[in-house]
């Protein structure tokens, strides 16, 4: 598999524009991609990058309605917020085009009809559910009832929120349209759909016996959806945001976006490139690598090349596709519609000028292998820990002596002591681990690398000492300096992928310009160079910035399980057994009043209470101190089970139960009666 290639087209998954994106959608795709590209970039190679938003598909229509405006004008917004983020983050596609471009229309449009015309598709009718009141059929989104599997309300057509359930429109208890409030009915449609098993067998060999070197998550997704046996895919449509289904009698028809969405990648790239997009998409020179999140292995793996190998023509197929998994949140899944979520803009304006900081944690944090948690507590960490310390600390210092003993100009260096050859020979083999790990896209294990350089310059101007030495070598003190800027130089090309600002500004402390070539190399620094003032490349992020962004977490986190109990209340317990009238009235039920109480010693729950009942004065220990104190309940009216047989309850007699209504949360309280009354009054 190492075929030589003359290019590399990168692609990031388009991100739907239907909100910004977040810390996940960065460290799955947009960050890794950003390094790989980079690093190629400085290796010379001949890279296009491209991205852009997802603007088609039944959420943005959902949202345009709730927000009474059109799926247009929801687009327009989070499009610019988008690309204004991945540019806060120093992510600069080629281009970051759009969907709802006229280019793309056309592309897409082009695209189904070649395929129509060759008889590629093959037509179905289907009975879908149609709303009658809006006249429309509906997307499994449009529909809401109660979940068969959990009985919760709201439950979608394609999924229950509350227990994750993945669902059919048909499962649905009480389906209702969230158009008009209707009941669906069924109707008759038809839809063109993509004999994906016709491809199986070309997909078995390219991929399972021809890319075996792929991630194992992203192999064994593929895998098992092939040896599932593969199915014909629905690729349009009843819905009207989309494009138009371009044949006849399709109206009110509209490609599937995930039909659309992946020719997205060749429409934008004409955009950018309209006279010589071909030599990207159809040269086998091409290497193309999609970058995405675990949730697109299907479609970038199955279904988009087969739609390529469909339309033939020489399209080029992914040589990787290095897909990761989710990141979490504070240990929680982040999501969207619950605000559990740190989005790219909000980080940008909370934390002006640490973009690298993210990247920097985002990358070492990866969900390469498995999902991973990101927590704020981590990220100060990393940056007070390791940006701060390890790699701003070695530079700081070198940059600053070289000013106090030498002026700002690069001393020349003495004979080598073993320490510095040792320093030095430390490079060339990090410099080769770094290139094979960002090549094999273990993004992870390359910023190791980097931080490894970082760790030997560290190391070795602590141990060296020179602001000790210079009391009594000068000329020692020169080596150290000139050993450790070399050093400086290699970290400004080793960290450049990963944290391009960082580097930026090293570089220009250095006055250099350094090219990949020079990692590692012992001479960048010539004797005499003169540098810059020292600047922080990186600073502390204090406890103050970390508690505002849990508290914000926490706040919502504190909503989140409101609700929840708000629920868990609302369960009524099933109706008991039928009991006979005369089981009933064999019950003696009294009002009483609370003469005194106090706590059951060396116990949680239990209340010793004294009571007048109307006919005596007793004690019952009740299992109420959970929710009342005693100094609550001193006085208070209740009503008991007078004839409950005694028990003994830690020692103590107890002459009855007191009565409590009991929610479903467990949450408890006592029965008064709407007036007072006279003690042992009869209930009944
Ligand atoms: N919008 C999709 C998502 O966020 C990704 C689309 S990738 C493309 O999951 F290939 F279809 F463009
Ligand atoms: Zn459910």
């Amino acid at each position: 598999m190492n075929k030589e290639f003359a290019r590399t087209l990168v692609t990031c998954a388009l991100p739907y524009a239907n909100g910004p994106v977040h810390i996940g959608h960065l460290a799955g795709v947009y960050v890794p991609a950003d390094i790989y590209v980079r690093y190629l970039r400085m290796r010379g190679r001949e890279v296009l990058y491209v991205c852009g938003s997802d603007e088609h598909g039944v959420p943005i229509t959902i949202k345009a309605r709730q927000q009474g405006c059109t799926p247009q004008d929801i687009v327009d917004r989070y499009h610019a917020i988008i690309d204004e983020s991945f540019k806060g983050f120093g992510i600069n596609f080629d281009i970051y085009g759009r969907t709802s471009s006229k280019v793309h229309e056309k592309n897409a449009s082009e695209f189904f009809r070649k395929l129509y015309d060759e008889g590629k598709f093959v037509t179905r009718e289907s009975e879908q559910y149609y709303d009658p009141e809006a006249g429309t059929f509906l997307a499994d989104r449009y529909i809401v009832g109660t979940c068969p599997k959990c009985g919760a309300e709201g439950a979608y057509g394609d999924q229950c929120e509350k227990c994750g359930s993945t669902l059919s429109p048909e499962e649905l208890i009480n389906p209702k349209s969230k158009l008009s409030g209707a009941e669906p009915i069924k109707k008759k449609t038809t839809h063109w759909y993509l004999p994906l098993q016709d491809y199986e067998q070309w997909l078995r060999e390219w991929i399972l016996e021809g890319h075996k070197e792929w991630r194992p998550n992203v192999y064994g997704q593929v895998k098992s959806w092939l040896d599932g046996g593969l199915q014909p895919r629905a690729v349009t449509r009843d819905l009207e945001w989309g494009v138009p289904v371009p044949v006849e009698g399709a109206e009110g028809k509209v490609l599937y976006v995930w039909f659309d969405a992946p020719i997205g990648y060749i429409s934008n790239t004409q955009e950018l490139l309209p006279d010589s997009w071909e030599k990207w998409w159809k040269s086998p020179d091409t290497k193309l690598v999609h970058f995405i999140g675990k949730d697109n292995i299907v479609f970038h793996c199955i279904v988009f090349p087969s739609m390529l190998k469909a339309y033939g023509d020489g399209y080029v197929l992914p040589e990787n596709v290095p897909a990761n998994e989710f990141l979490n949140l504070e240990g929680q899944k982040i999501s969207t519609s619950r605000g559990w979520a740190v989005w790219a803009h909000e980080y940008l304006r909370d934390f002006p000028g640490k973009a690298d900081v993210l990247r920097y944690v985002l990358t070492a944090n990866a969900p390469e292998t498995k999902d991973n948690d990101f927590s704020w507590k981590d990220f100060q960490t990393r940056n007070n820990s390791e940006l701060v310390a390890i790699f701003g600390n070695f530079v700081n210092r070198a940059v600053v002596l070289t000013h106090k003993y030498f002026g700002g100009r690069v001393p020349e260096a003495g004979e080598l002591q073993d320490v510095d050859r040792e320093a030095l020979g430390e490079l060339p083999a990090l410099r080769a681990s770094l290139e094979a790990n960002i090549e094999g896209y273990h993004f992870r294990e390359a910023l190791k690398d980097a931080m490894s350089i970082a760790r030997v310059g560290n190391k070795y101007i602590s141990d060296c000492e020179p602001w000790k030495v210079a009391k009594e070598d000068m000329g020692r003190c020169a080596t150290i300096l000139n050993v450790s800027l070399q050093i400086c130089a290699s970290l400004a090309v080793a960290f450049a992928p990963f944290t391009p600002f960082a580097c930026e500004k090293l570089s220009a402390m250095l006055r250099i310009s350094p090219v990949w070539d020079d990692l590692a190399r012992t001479d960048v620094m010539p004797a005499g160079h003169e540098i810059g003032p020292a600047e922080l490349l990186f600073a502390k992020v204090e406890d103050d910035a970390i508690e505002a962004q849990m508290a914000r977490l926490n706040a919502i986190r504190a909503e989140q399980e409101a609700a929840a109990a708000a629920e868990a209340a609302k369960v009524v317990a099933p109706q008991k057994e039928e009991v006979s009238f005369d089981s009933f009235e064999a019950m003696d039920i009294r009002t009483a009043t609370v003469l005194e109480a106090e706590r059951v010693p060396k116990t949680d729950k239990l209340l010793k209470l004294t009571i007048d009942t109307g006919i005596d004065k007793r004690v019952i220990v009740s299992g109420i101190a959970e929710y009342y104190a005693p100094e609550q309940m001193v006085g208070k009216q209740i009503c008991i089970l007078a004839n409950l047989a005694p028990r003994t309850i830690r020692g103590i007699e107890s002459k009855g139960m007191i009565l409590m209504a009991r929610q479903g949360d467990g949450k408890m309280r006592f029965i008064t009666p709407a007036e007072a009354l006279a003690n042992g009054a009869q209930i009944g």
